[in-house]
């Protein structure tokens, strides 16, 4: 048994976000050993290295650095604003990488799914994600990709989600990103 935690972070604050709907169902599906819940970062304020030289650090920060260094791997996923990432999830990267040398995002494999009603899929925001991962030391699964398109389609009239194709691509992508876990971790112990 594997029992890891991962932590969910959505790139929109939105009340009726597609990229949260879809991040509900992924939740639905890992195993019944692991755990899985969203790290909210909407009340952030806005990264100023000020707050962390002088030691006036916002309890938010606190509170979301702790917390993301409680999950053993972290699932992204993010809309694309203007072909790239949300400052929204940007801002919450660069919190939990301060103070210099103090980067919690170190070493926790992560995944990432970006979604958009457009048909190009939020790949802009997929790609300068990853690349901020990269330099986070964030071990990001590579194969399979997950850019979920058109997504209203995937949506009926009353709001359920519709689309059993994309379901099995995403127990798949699930399934990949458990056994990405699973070999990072040991690669860590
Ligand atoms: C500031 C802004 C910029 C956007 N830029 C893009 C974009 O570059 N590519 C894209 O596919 N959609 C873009 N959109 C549309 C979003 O994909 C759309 O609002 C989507 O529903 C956001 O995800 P959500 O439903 O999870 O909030 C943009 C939306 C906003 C508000």
């Amino acid at each position: 048994m594997l029992n890891k935690k991962i932590g969910v972070i959505v790139g929109s604050l939105r009340k009726e976000s597609y990229n949260r709907k879809i991040a509900k169902l992924l939740m639905t599906l890992v195993p019944a050993d692991f755990q899985i819940e969203e790290i909210a970062i909407g009340d952030l304020p806005i990264y100023n290295q000020d707050f962390d030289d002088e030691n006036n650090v916002p309890l938010s920060w606190v509170t979301f650095r702790e917390r993301v260094k409680n999950f053993d791997a972290i699932l992204f996923v993010t809309p694309e604003y203007n072909r790239s990432v949300p400052a929204v999830l940007k801002n919450a990267l660069d919190v939990a990488s301060r103070p210099y040398g103090k980067n919690v995002w170190d070493g926790k494999p992560g995944a990432i799914v970006s979604v958009s009603p457009g048909g190009l899929s939020a790949f802009g925001a997929n790609h300068h994600l990853r690349q901020s991962l990269v330099f986070l030391n964030i071990p990001t699964l590579q194969q399979p990709e997950a850019y979920i398109g058109n997504v209203a389609t995937l949506f009926d009239d009353s709001g359920t989600f519709n689309s059993e194709r994309t379901r099995q691509f995403l127990q798949k992508f699930m399934d990949a990103f458990v056994a990405w876990i699973e070999i990072n971790s040991s690669k860590k112990s």
